[in-house]
């Protein structure tokens, strides 16, 4: 069965006064709800212990990155452990963020994603097309390349840890959203690549991002292959958080 989650990425948002205003009304809400929705908070790593201490068993916690590599000389970097040891169930890999403002590749989203997989964290893979790729026509093309070469090292057991975010770049903090049924080719495009790979498709999440508010979530969670979604700008915002945890549909999941 797949899970059904609604993540939000607050990036280089927040402060002590967001978590204590966010995080409580949030975990109450999301306690009455009964579409079976996994909430998840991914404040800047500096915020991850309170939130944590504020979230109860009814909200799950993330990091928007870890490092390559286990442990050592590595000045600023946060390791898979140290985000498990905080209390996180997630971590965002490969952010189109990340890889273009920080460089970093394919190659290092792999690293990232072996190293939570050793610490049995939940990796959520994002992937995206520019708008000069879709435009190309090679939106497809691009994304199952970055799928492949993500997930290449994962296998048996671990699949249960990979969830993967299709982003366009050309949809986030733009308010320009893929349409749904754009959303859905490519997700459906995505679970094929995951067959291919030998991964247990049909059992994962696949979540949805770029621009999502408390207006289209529903439209985008009714398509069969979109699970949830990665929630930038409207997830610092309490009531349109929660707005859009309430836009899935009830059910016990596809
Ligand atoms: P917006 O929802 O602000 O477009 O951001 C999407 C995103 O990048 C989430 O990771």
């Amino acid at each position: 069965m797949r899970r059904k989650i609604v993540a939000g990425n607050w990036k280089m948002n927040g402060s002590t006064g967001l978590v204590e205003h966010l995080v409580g009304y949030v975990r109450s809400e999301v306690s009455c709800l009964d579409n079976g929705v996994e909430a998840v908070i991914i404040p800047p790593a500096l915020y991850v212990r309170d939130v944590k201490s504020l979230a109860g068993d009814e909200l799950s916690v993330g990091v928007q990155n870890v490092a390559c590599w286990e442990s050592g000389a590595y000045t600023g970097e946060v390791s898979a452990a140290m985000a498990k040891d905080c209390g996180c169930r997630y971590a965002l890999v490969g952010h189109s963020e990340r890889r273009q403002l920080f460089g970093e590749t394919d190659a290092a989203v792999a690293d990232k994603v072996a190293q939570l997989m050793s610490q049995g964290l939940n990796a959520i893979v994002c992937v995206g097309e520019t708008l000069a790729e879709r435009e190309a026509g090679q939106a497809e093309e691009t994304v199952s390349a970055q799928v492949r070469k993500a997930l290449a090292g994962v296998s048996g057991a671990e699949w249960q840890y990979v969830v993967v975010a299709y982003e366009p770049v050309w949809a986030i903090g733009t308010g320009k959203t893929a349409t749904a049924g754009d959303a859905q080719a490519m997700h459906q495009a995505i679970r094929q690549v995951l067959k291919d790979l030998g991964a247990p498709a049909d059992t994962m999440s696949l979540l949805y991002g770029g621009s999502v508010k408390a207006d289209n979530a529903a439209a985008l969670f009714a398509e069969p292959d979109i699970d949830g979604g990665l929630i930038g700008g409207a997830s610092l915002v309490a009531q349109d958080f929660m707005s859009i945890c309430q836009a899935m549909p009830a059910g016990t999941g596809r």
